[in-house]
């Protein structure tokens, strides 16, 4: 799939306004750009032209019951996007923006349904990143964008992982670097009461509730028997690597190959993902080490399921990860990435 793309950098002043000035040209002209966020890259169209936005769930093979997250790059612009702005919205844009947030609000009519999967409502977020700042700026309008992976992939956190998905599929994917965040942003539902996460991130509960007071996590996705699904786009089987992806706890090196013993892989096919009980590398396909530290594991997760999907790994084996709430969204995704 790579190489048809073309792939644009974005590393000097003059790199940067050229890349700006090309993709708000193809987003002006209803096509798809592939751009870098803090969190993954995003597969971009300009929010409020149907046909553009169509082309994002045909490249991506995205199912049409999948509502896109809008990006917006001022609070204005935000507030165009949704029929009613609310006090909580102010106060967590006023926290958290620019930044990976997003918040469910009543729709506006200027939003096609398509961007909302024909549902009332939708996710709006105001990235960090200076380059879809600029270019949502140069555009004058807002823009749809999902992962720029192909459905059900692992998300990309940079330009060559965007490629080796969608290369084939797209004109332009913007080189912004590695994501700083790594993980997609938190989505809030604010028109439930109280708000409620319906997809964890790196801004945690914790985090919203001192800026807004009571939030619901939200562990069942699917929406209970009375209710719809509220985040479609949270199916257990999600962000998966090819390779079998199993979360263990483990003692020492021995106690850690005793347990492999019992699983069906053989020892050279087992890469391990460590932060804090290292194994000794000897007969294993690999061992990455992973700082302790929820912010650092964040940025480097997605790279390394990337990294050993490309070796051909057959096995991944992640050391279970600390409980507390800055680590949750990170478990979040790793339980899809387990999920058989
Ligand atoms: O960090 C991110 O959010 C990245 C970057 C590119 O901004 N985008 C991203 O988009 O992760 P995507 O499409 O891969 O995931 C969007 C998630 C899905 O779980 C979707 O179901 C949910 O947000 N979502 C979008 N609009 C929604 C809405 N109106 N109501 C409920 N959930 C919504
Ligand atoms: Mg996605």
């Amino acid at each position: 799939m790579t190489g048809q793309a073309e792939i644009l950098s974005t590393h000097t002043p003059a790199l940067f306004r050229a890349a700006v000035v090309r993709a708000a040209d193809l987003l002006k002209s209803g096509e798809l750009v592939a751009l870098p966020t803090e969190t993954v890259y995003g597969l971009a169209a300009n929010a409020l032209d149907p046909a553009a936005v169509a082309k994002i769930f045909a490249a991506k093979g995205r199912p049409a019951h999948n509502p896109l997250i809008v990006h917006v790059s001022s609070l204005a612009m935000a507030r165009r996007c949704v029929r009613e702005w609310s006090d909580t919205a102010g106060r967590l844009a006023a926290a958290f923006w620019p930044g990976p947030l997003t918040v469910v609000l009543p729709r506006s009519s200027e939003i096609p349904e398509v961007v909302t999967a024909g549902g009332p409502t939708v996710g709006v977020r105001w990235p960090g990143h200076p380059f879809i700042q600029e270019v949502i700026r140069a555009c004058g309008f807002p823009l749809a964008a999902p992962s720029a992976n192909a459905s059900n992939e692992v998300s990309p956190t940079n330009a060559a992982h965007v490629d080796k998905s969608l290369g084939g599929k797209i004109r332009l994917i913007v080189d912004g670097g590695q994501s700083q965040v790594g993980i997609e942003s938190t989505v809030v539902d604010l028109v439930a009461s109280p708000p409620r996460v319906l997809r964890p991130g790196m801004i945690h509960e914790e985090s919203l509730m001192a800026a807004i007071g009571k939030v619901e996590m939200r562990n069942a996705e699917r929406g209970t028997q009375n209710e719809p699904m509220r985040s479609p786009g949270q199916l257990q089987k999600h962000y998966s690597p090819k390779a079998k992806l199993c979360v263990l706890n483990w003692k020492d090196d021995l106690d850690l190959r005793r347990q492999i013993g019992q699983l069906s892989s053989a020892i050279a096919d087992v890469h391990i993902l460590a932060h804090t009980n290292i194994p000794s590398g000897e007969g294993f396909g690999g061992v990455s080490v992973i700082p302790h530290d929820a912010e650092a594991f964040a940025r480097a997760f997605y790279g390394e399921l990337h990294r050993l999907d490309d070796l051909g790994a057959k096995a991944i084996i992640v050391e279970s990860l600390p409980e507390s709430a800055e680590w949750r969204g990170i478990a979040d995704r790793l339980a899809r990435a387990a999920a058989e």
